[in-house]
């Protein structure tokens, strides 16, 4: 498997070209809750891929990564689009650069997973820890929606074992809803869908797609989310 923390300091413009092969996910945030006048967070926001299509409709968004190298694709794309209402923040999920009470909704993609996979020693820890300093930055009736992978590859869910124990404990211990959704890659050929995929998933899933010559690759993802008091 590709190191994924190598990715994100050093080929982000690689792992973009690989997100922009799947569709938007605004409609999946804005059918939770209306976005207009909202104050949002992004936790993990990498390059973009939730900011760039939430800031125009919301009144300010922050892009918060442990990755300056993502997050200069992020506010490239933002400046280039002549936003203003933003602002971008290197920092952990476990410990927020922001002050309490702050934000009306907090999105985050494809990223808690990091600190609470089942391979850390310490992943149930780390979780407290992030739904706390959720808890802490959002508003009185904040919004917190948080997206992860079901697996790559399938078209029906296949979380990673390394995840489940986490996934279990939003759902029964924190009180998040919970939904899935499909998140397929359209690549343009096979050559690019066999390099993407290699680059981000590894050779298993890189052969497969030489191998059967798919463009089109599905992916599942879970959707959770819950209103903090
Ligand atoms: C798979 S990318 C997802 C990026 C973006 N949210 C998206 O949907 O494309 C994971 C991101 O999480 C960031 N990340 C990993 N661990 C983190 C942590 N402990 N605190 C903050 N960001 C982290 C990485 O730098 C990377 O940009």
């Amino acid at each position: 498997m590709p190191n994924h923390e190598e990715i994100y300091r050093r080929e982000a413009d690689q792992y973009d070209e690989l997100i922009a092969r799947q569709s938007s996910m605004l409609q999946y945030v804005s059918e939770i809750r209306a976005l207009e006048g909202l104050d949002v967070i992004d936790l993990g926001a990498g390059t973009g891929r939730l900011t760039t299509v939430i800031a125009p409709n919301v009144k300010s968004i922050t892009a918060i990564d442990a990755s300056s190298a993502m997050l200069k694709l992020t506010s490239d794309r933002l400046r280039e689009a002549g936003l203003t209402n933003w602002s971008v923040l290197a920092g952990d999920h476990r410990q927020l650069p922001l002050e309490d009470n702050c934000a009306d909704m907090i999105v985050s993609g494809w990223s808690i997973c990091y600190v609470c996979s089942s391979m850390h020693e310490d992943w149930r820890s780390n979780l407290e820890r992030v739904i706390g300093e959720l808890k802490r930055v959002l508003k009185g009736g904040g919004t917190a929606i948080i997206f992860e992978t079901m697996g790559t590859g399938y078209e029906t869910p296949h979380p990673p074992d390394f995840l489940t124990s986490y996934y279990a404990e939003l759902s029964n211990v924190y009180g998040f809803n919970h939904k899935w959704i499909r998140t397929d890659y359209n690549f343009v050929n096979v050559e690019q869908a066999e390099r993407l995929t290699t680059f981000f998933f590894g050779d298993e899933l890189g052969d497969r797609v030489a191998r059967e010559q798919i463009t089109h690759l599905p992916e599942c993802a879970g959707i959770w989310w819950r209103t903090f008091d």
